[in-house]
């Protein structure tokens, strides 16, 4: 365990993602909303030991309003860690309020590294990030 625990609010912004509270349920002091294309989150790991690690992000998908029948909506964003990419499927929580996790794996290499949630070109966005663990 690299021992990372970070909450999103406390991340690296761009790309116009930031800082809200005004939905419930979130850890910390907020969470991270406007994730449109070209938006990014970036922590910092120590990792004291190459390998593999689970990547936790807690989220909230309810697009309702924007691309109705919202319900079905599944949203993507990237996640970017040591020059490899992978994609993130993030199914609908039932509400902004509502927040569920999903777990990737990622291989690290040993000492102090980014890591990235990003919208890229491929990926929807338009979720809220709560936090991101590994
Ligand atoms: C709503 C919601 C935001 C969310 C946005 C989105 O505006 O209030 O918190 O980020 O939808 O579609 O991503």
């Amino acid at each position: 365990d690299p021992g990372a625990v970070d909450d999103a609010e406390n991340a690296i912004l761009g790309g116009g993602a930031e800082t809200d509270n005004g939905h419930a349920g979130y850890t910390g002091s907020g969470f991270v909303d406007s994730l449109y294309p070209g938006a990014t989150i970036t922590v910092g790991v120590r990792v004291p030991t190459a390998g593999r690690y689970p990547v936790t992000i807690r989220y909230a998908n309810w697009t309702g309003g924007r691309s109705a029948p919202y319900e079905t909506v599944t949203r993507t964003i990237s996640l970017v860690t040591a020059g490899s990419t992978q994609q993130l499927s993030l199914p609908v929580t039932g509400s902004w309020d509502t927040w569920s996790t999903v777990t990737a794996d990622v291989t690290l290499p040993a000492g102090d590294d980014l890591v990235q949630l990003a919208v890229g070109p491929d990926d929807s966005g338009s979720i809220n990030l709560d936090n991101l663990r590994i």
